[in-house]
């Protein structure tokens, strides 16, 4: 059928554009084989490195041998400090503006420190040489409870900033004492709760754990000393980001420095900062003059990069009789542990904690945080979710429910009568954010029609009567959730990191024939952005997806942008994609009427097309345009079809969610199981429904993970009692549960799409949503608040305790 025959549909549909469940074009060759990770690159002589590590938690170090670790053929050198400290680099700036020894420093502060940097000819032997080096240490007390670290007679972490009284944001009051970070009205909030006729008072506690991607983290440093460039191939979740920090320390100017991102298995925030490993690449690199590799395993992945969580949440929550809130009063000790390395924008040292407000219409609030020093790792991280969002999503949903209790009310009423209401969009929080849209009620009221809630409500009142007459040893729980996520960082008034504000941008390029490549900030790391940004793309411009590559990674190429974590891709550069998209229509709408021999404004795009206004049957096609911006003299149009935009958002999105999940309980082994979980979505304007539906999935599971099991346990003295995937926490098919999703769509009104992002919010909903199905089966026993991982040995202690 030739292109005028087609129907307007057809030539929609043809373009696989907004909407469409196109399939991810990545998979090729990630099913085939073809993937392209960091530990897939092999360069001429490499050299590999491999660490020394800390088996103490805090000690002195006295003495480092390194003379049989050298001797051993194969092995090229051996770094330390000592080494690093001429050249500046033995500590490294942190992404919150705290620094962090590369290599350990006179004393050590976390089980799996960076103590020693082996350099050899392959991998075996650098593993070989690591056992070789004789470190000698004097143990010193060791904090791992946040509480006791601000205890007056608390040993001293830091030495390094012993009686400093000013840190990165603002004063210190102990020496294992971060920050202290205040928002909203305390005043107002005090005076709310004194005079309220309920306060419900709970601590909320969110265990740490870690993003543990397949992938573990790694490097390849390539230093050409000929021509002084300096390439570095990593599992970066913003290679724009590493190059201008790899610029800051070491020295080399930054058009000498290319990052490439290749493919990545997996991020969840933590590839997003810089760990030892990498300036140690570099520097071996330099000192060799060869490229170096250096590849965690799990092991080192798991004890010594980001973790994530880790917050003491102490909430009051006051509201009338009849359950409207009135004021929520939040203070949180966030164990940041050793260094403070947490990514979050500048000016948010807990993140978006502030976002606890949730999805309710509350009028006066005060969140205060204090970050604390532990012997713990660093790297506080957004575990797939928007800089703490999900703690924060956790604590107000946890909140409601102790609320509830209290109350003698149902949950899910006590939700609908304190939802801000579709009318107050845009909305104002009592902690400072502006929501951009949201219909929360049509949601809730959707997601409990759903699943029938009611005869939900019947099934697990019979239970309880069959429970208590000895019939059964399970209890059923109904778990509920409706969150609010904020994603999108900028705008970059508000938002940077290390100074560089979080925009994000997108190059096209339009080809003669009429294909094309756009070149984006971001970077994929599995959630499908070659197959979406095309869709956005070829809406925008008229051109088939499949006949655009999306290409992300390579600083030399990519225009520069913030990367990809907290959801912000599809905010961002998704409408950075928009704008540049726009760009080339408003060219090629020149381009369309000089052919037409007509007035720019009598021509209008037509999906894949510009036509003559009242006169359809005239037009050009967007490739024949393209061919003509390359093969014509326009007056006034420069030859060529391109263009770049920069995007600053005017706002976060706020993508929300109604979750239920139903569990039963067995009280005498205290194994749960999830007999089904409805996850409602609301992400604004889909792109691509197959690819949304993945990563629910995807961010439910992960969130199973965290809920049911996952995570970084520390005994007395430091140990990490779960650095392998024996003791952490992975769920496989046999205890994942099948997934009902659905969603509405509310649009963002100022994304250029209506887009708002998705990845995150399974993780941040599904989080308080399996949680609170587990308290739900107790609450008739008198259970108010117990901590997760709601693993079956603490849920038989739950009802053990409880004298069932
Ligand atoms: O920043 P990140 O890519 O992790 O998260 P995201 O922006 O939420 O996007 C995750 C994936 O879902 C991308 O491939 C998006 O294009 C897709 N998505 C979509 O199809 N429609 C939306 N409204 C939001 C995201």
């Amino acid at each position: 059928m030739t292109e005028a025959a087609q129907t307007r549909e057809e030539r929609a549909t043809a373009l696989k554009g907004l909407g469409t469940a196109r399939k991810r074009v990545e998979d090729v060759r990630f099913t085939q084989g073809k993937g392209n990770y960091v530990d897939d690159i092999k360069l001429d002589g490499m050299l590999f490195g491999d660490f020394v590590r800390s088996p103490y938690a805090h000690a002195k170090v006295l003495s480092i041998n390194t003379e049989a670790a050298t001797a051993l053929p194969g092995v090229v050198a051996v770094l330390t400090a000592a080494d690093l400290e001429p050249l500046g680099l033995h500590w490294m700036p942190t992404l919150a503006g705290d620094k962090q020894m590369v290599l350990a420093d006179g004393k050590v502060l976390f089980q799996g420190q960076e103590v020693a940097f082996v350099i050899a000819e392959d991998r075996y032997i650098a593993a070989d040489a690591v056992e070789l080096v004789e470190v000698e240490y004097e143990e010193q007390p060791v904090i791992v409870d946040p509480f006791k670290a601000l205890e007056p007679d608390a040993p001293v972490l830091r030495e390094d900033i012993r009686d400093q009284l000013e840190g990165a944001h603002g004063p210190r009051k102990h020496n294992n004492h971060i920050f202290t970070w205040e928002q909203g009205d305390k005043a107002a909030t005090e005076a709310v709760l004194a005079g309220a006729d309920v306060v419900a008072e709970e601590m909320v506690y969110y265990h740490r754990t870690h993003p543990c991607p397949l992938e573990t983290c790694g490097c390849v440093a390539s230093m050409d000393k000929v021509n002084g460039k300096l390439t570095l191939y990593g599992t970066f979740q913003a290679p724009h980001a590493v190059r201008t920090v790899a610029s800051l320390i070491s020295g080399i100017a930054e058009h000498n420095i290319r990052v490439i991102s290749p493919d990545i298995g997996g991020g969840f925030g933590n590839k997003v900062g810089v760990y030892p490993g990498y300036i140690c690449s570099v520097v071996a690199s330099i000192v060799t003059g060869k490229p170096v590799k250096w590849v965690e395993d799990r092991i080192e992945n798991l004890t010594s990069t980001a973790f994530a969580r880790d917050y003491w949440m102490k909430g009051k929550i006051a509201a009338t009789k009849d359950g409207k809130i009135t004021g929520l009063w939040c203070h949180t000790t966030a164990d940041h542990g050793a260094f403070d390395a947490c990514a979050d924008p500048t000016k948010f040292p807990a993140g978006f904690m502030n976002i606890c407000t949730g999805s309710y219409d509350i009028p006066t609030a005060y969140l205060s945080v204090d970050g604390v020093y532990t012997n713990k790792a660093p790297g506080g991280v957004a575990y797939r979710c928007s800089f703490r969002v999900t703690e924060a999503a956790y604590f107000i949903e946890r909140m409601i429910e102790v609320l509830a209790i209290k109350l003698g009310m149902d949950a899910a009423e006590l939700r609908r009568i304190n939802f801000i209401r579709a009318d107050q969009f845009p909305y104002q929080s009592a902690l400072g954010w502006e929501y951009d849209s949201g219909n929360y009620h049509a949601a809730w009221e959707k997601a409990m029609k759903a699943v029938d809630y009611e005869g939900l409500r019947a099934e697990q009142a019979k239970r309880l009567e069959d429970f208590k007459a000895g019939k059964t040893r399970k209890l059923m729980g109904i778990g509920l959730t409706h969150f609010t996520e904020i994603v999108g960082a900028g705008p970059v008034k508000n938002c940077d990191i290390l100074g560089l504000g979080m925009f994000d941008s997108c190059e096209i390029r339009i080809h003669p024939t009429g294909s094309a490549i756009a070149r984006l900030g971001t970077i994929s790391q599995g959630q499908g952005h070659a197959t979406t940004f095309a869709q956005i793309l070829a809406s925008e411009i008229g051109i088939p997806a499949d006949d655009i590559t999306v290409e992300e990674g390579d600083t030399d190429t990519a225009p520069y942008g913030l990367g990809t974590y907290g959801s912000r891709s599809t905010p961002v550069a998704g409408a950075a994609t928009a704008m540049a998209g726009r760009k080339i229509r408003a060219k090629a709408q020149m381009i369309a009427a000089y052919l037409l021999e007509v007035h720019d404004d009598d021509v209008e795009f037509d999906v894949d097309r510009f036509v003559v206004k009242g006169a359809p049957e005239r037009f050009k096609t967007m490739k024949e345009i393209a061919f003509a911006s390359y093969n014509q003299a326009i007056p006034g149009v420069e030859p060529g079809l391109e263009a770049v935009s920069y995007y600053d958002p005017p706002n976060m999105t706020y993508p929300f969610g109604a979750y239920v999940c139903v569990v039963d309980v067995d009280v005498d082994t205290g194994v749960t199981d999830i007999r089904q979980f409805y996850a409602l979505d609301d992400c604004g304007t889909r792109i691509n429904p197959m690819i949304i539906e993945g990563q629910v999935h995807g961010g439910l599971t992960e969130a199973l993970a965290i809920a049911m099991g996952q995570e970084m346990a520390y005994d007395e003295i430091g140990n990490v009692k779960t650095a392998t995937l024996m003791d952490f926490f992975w769920p496989s098919p046999f205890e994942t549960p099948n997934y009902q999703t659905d969603w509405t769509t509310t649009p963002s009104p100022h994304h250029p799409i209506g887009a708002k992002g998705v990845g995150e919010s399974p993780n941040v909903g599904g989080v308080p949503c399996f949680s609170n199905a587990v308290h739900d089966a107790f609450r008739p026993f008198g259970l108010t608040q117990t901590n997760m991982p709601h693993d079956h040995w603490r849920v038989w202690k739950v009802a053990h305790d409880l004298g069932l």
